[in-house]
């Protein structure tokens, strides 16, 4: 899957540059905000089983207790190589798989499975939800971590600024988006192109209730970033009551 070809939405495209942005640590908001909420809420044991899909480069794996055994899958083959370099001493296996289709691992029944920042790259929501449900464990955790839905809507959300505050304005929220990504902004020629599905928090929700997963936490994570200057106030106010991302934690009922 080097090219994008119809129904491709891997970020092959990208695959090197996100991949150096995220580096073997995460990028800024991977560091600051998504690891540190996501892991201590997780608090995977050495013994443990994870599943990560749409796992990227693999960074999720490296933060894990390396004893713990780890599976990461990927539809961009760049990516899941560069996971493997990046891999050490790891319990970590990647794999080049297109997660809307059905697939076989060594293992089944994982105690967790993920999807971090990767699920509104997803063309097809129920297909990946029931291939996560098909892998975990019947008392296991599906964590999901997102780009604020109601908040963060590519080209169709945006700051507005007024002379004491700063508000989010959001043009279109109910109805499903498929909102094309340039990846490449200041090219003439060389167009890199991703793909963001928006769907409302209550498709997520139908998406899990027809595969029998019950949502068991909700949370909502703001930046840490901190302004400064004569704008810094509204600034920090807005960032304190916009968040950026959201995190559904579902189990099979
Ligand atoms: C924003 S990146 C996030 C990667 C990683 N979870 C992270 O946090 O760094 C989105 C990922 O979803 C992957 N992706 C998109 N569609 C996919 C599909 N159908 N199957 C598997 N992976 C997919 C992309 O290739 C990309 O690596």
């Amino acid at each position: 899957m080097k090219s994008q070809g119809p129904g491709d939405t891997s970020w092959e495209v990208s695959a090197k540059s996100y991949g150096a942005l995220v580096g073997q640590k995460g990028s800024y908001y991977h560091q600051a905000v998504i690891f540190p909420n996501l892991l201590q809420l997780m608090a995977v044991k050495p013994s443990d089983t994870v599943l990560e899909l749409g796992c990227g480069q693999g960074v999720l794996s490296r933060l894990l207790p390396p004893q713990t055994t780890y599976f990461g899958l990927d539809a961009s083959e760049t990516l899941i190589k560069e996971a493997q370099k990046r891999k050490g001493k790891h319990h970590a296996y990647f794999k080049f798989q297109d997660v809307t289709r059905p697939f076989k691992l060594t293992k089944s029944n994982f105690k967790h499975v993920v999807i971090i920042l990767a699920l509104q790259n997803m063309r097809d929501l129920e297909a990946v939800i029931a291939n996560a449900k098909t892998h975990l464990h019947p008392k296991g955790k599906l964590w999901i971590v997102l780009n604020h839905p109601a908040f963060r809507i590519p080209k169709n959300s945006e700051w507005v600024t007024e002379e004491k505050r700063q508000s989010r304005l959001v043009h279109a929220y109910m109805s499903p988006q498929k909102i094309p990504i340039d990846m490449n902004p200041g090219a003439k020629t060389q167009k890199k192109t991703t793909w963001s599905f928006h769907r409302p928090l209550s498709g997520y929700m139908a998406a899990l209730k027809a595969h029998k997963l019950a949502v068991v936490d909700l949370q909502e994570w703001v930046s840490d970033k901190e302004s400064e200057g004569k704008n810094a106030a509204r600034e920090n106010k807005a960032r304190d009551e916009i968040p950026m991302f959201m995190l559904l934690v579902a189990m099979i009922h």
